[in-house]
């Protein structure tokens, strides 16, 4: 039997997965690590974490599996898009990743779009300059820490920096890379317009391969390290949206999936590349060679929960802890008995600013409604709710757009609460699965490493084999309908505060 490794570099912890090649977990292990904010707005990890994280995890799992190292045959990589990762010659880390959900790089966004229009960068990046993406934070170090600046020679995603200490192989793919703002997406490869308009070194960025070729293998002191052989093979892998795809199927025109991890996000597997005129939503391309994706991104989503969930449900955490369950069941069981709309209760969940549709870095989370009528539990439940009226809007735009969905599947951490799927599929107003593998980008990218080391003829074939289907939930009739005039007060809120958010972002601090 052959076996492959997925591991996944998520914001809250790295969770690395050895698989057998029909797709079942042989051993798991995961590894948490601090998000640093040290200003409002600013979100940094450290990679020295990742790599603490990827290598302790990769010991783990080899080791509880029991399989021997030879049948281990490849590794593939997933992770949270867009952060920057400076190194110096010498490959040492030069100052802490910029991750995807910063929102510092108003003015550089405002610089990039001086230098070449907006229209152009979409026709060549297929999306507008965006905040959270890896161009603008590379602009801001330039002009904020010179000397940092001065001292970089290589920029990489939070994965692939996980590639180069495996691997010592400077290297990326395409789906990641399109999250950089550097790529042409329709044509997968390095925009040398681009580098050329910014003045950005191409020798700093590294090669761009498709998700499921073959990068490199494990250096042999990386091997003798976690317990794998060095002959053990490293593919492209993908970003953590098009890692999740591959992982629930999603290969082929007509079948998207919402998954709310960290972040939120509604994604539509596209054979052509499909832009939105407005930079709404975001087109990439996918880990299905040749294919693209169109996502919109929720920057807040499982964020949300657990901001809410650590700043004020001790009590919760304390009650898992003694029942020996998960937290998050004990906040499902109890949000289910809050009618629909949290009793005139609506949470706008832009903590860390919002992406679709608004591309607004300054606007911020609000509760509107609240009454002394309120319980933490309807606070919890408009959370969700708020969540779930965010990625309707993500959904919206794609139907705009003419995307048609017809299978459309939920996955990560919020995807596993069947309240929060029965909200989505009473927003999207269609049926909303699951699927019997739950581990999501970490199964996709194992699924790339088999198809680069020959195990499966291709993603979608391996895709065929692999998933199957699990759950499925219908609309409710009546609280689709309810939950449609919240949607709509909750689209209204954003457009009244919009100037109040510019007005408060000026605010001294
Ligand atoms: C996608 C995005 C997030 C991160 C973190 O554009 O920013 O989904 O990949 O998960």
């Amino acid at each position: 039997m052959n076996y492959l490794i997925g591991i996944d570099v998520g914001t809250s912890a790295t969770k690395t997965v050895l698989f057998d090649e029909n797709g079942a977990v042989i051993a798991s292990s995961s590894y948490e690590y601090p998000l640093y904010q040290p200003h409002n707005g600013w979100a940094e990890q450290k990679p020295e974490d990742w790599k603490a994280a990827v290598l302790a995890t990769l010991k783990t799992v080899k080791e509880k599996s029991g399989v021997s190292a030879e049948d281990i045959k490849g590794i593939g990589i997933s992770g949270q898009m867009h952060g920057l990762v400076m190194l110096d010659e010498a490959g040492e880390v030069i100052r802490p990743s910029i991750i995807w959900c910063d929102q510092r790089t108003g003015a550089e966004v405002e610089d990039m779009l001086k230098l070449m229009p907006r229209e152009r960068w979409i026709e060549i990046t297929a999306n507008p300059p965006l905040t959270g993406w890896t161009a603008a934070k590379i602009l801001w170090v330039r002009k904020n820490e010179p000397d940092n600046y001065a001292r970089c020679r290589h920029i990489l995603l939070p994965k692939d920096y996980i590639r180069y200490v495996l691997t010592g192989v400077f290297a990326t793919e395409v789906s990641d890379a399109s999250g950089m703002q550097l790529l042409d997406v329709p044509g997968r490869c390095w925009s040398e317009e681009v580098l050329r308009t910014l003045d950005i070194p191409a020798e700093w960025l590294g090669r761009v391969y498709e998700s499921c070729q073959v990068t490199g293998q494990l250096l042999p002191e990386i091997a003798r390290a976690v317990g794998l052989s060095a002959d053990t093979k490293v593919v492209g892998g993908a970003g953590d949206n098009a890692a999740a795809a591959v992982g629930t199927g999603v290969v082929r025109d007509g079948r998207a999936f919402t998954t709310i991890g960290s972040s939120g996000v509604v994604f539509a597997h596209s054979s052509q590349v499909t832009i939105d005129p407005k930079g709404r939503v975001h087109t990439c391309c996918c880990a299905v060679p040749g294919a693209w994706h169109i996502m919109g991104v929720t920057q807040g989503a499982g964020l949300s929960l657990k901001w809410f969930k650590d700043n004020f449900c001790q009590d919760y955490v304390a009650e898992a802890e003694k029942e020996g369950v998960d937290v998050y069941d004990l906040i499902n069981r109890d949000i289910d008995k809050i009618p629909v709309g949290s009793d005139r209760l609506i949470y706008l969940p832009y903590l860390m600013g919002e992406r679709t549709p608004h591309l607004d870095p300054d606007c911020r989370g609000v509760f509107f409604g609240l009454s002394a009528i309120h319980t933490k539990a309807h606070l919890l439940r408009a959370v969700m709710e708020g969540v779930s009226y965010s990625l309707a809007d993500c959904n919206d735009i794609l139907t705009e757009m003419g995307v048609a969905v017809d299978q459309m599947m939920a996955c990560g951490g919020g995807g596993k609460s069947p309240v929060w799927r029965q909200m989505l599929a009473d927003l999207y107003r269609c049926q909303v699965k699951t699927v019997h593998q739950s581990e999501g980008p970490a199964l996709g990218v194992a699924i790339l490493a088999g198809v680069g080391c020959g195990i499966y003829g291709s993603v979608e074939e391996a895709c065929d084999k692999l998933i199957s289907a699990d759950k499925c939930c219908d609309p409710a009739a009546g609280d689709a309908e309810q939950y449609a005039k919240y949607h709509e007060l909750y689209k209204k809120l954003y457009v009244n505060l919009k100037d109040s958010y510019k007005e408060l972002a000026a605010m001294p601090s």
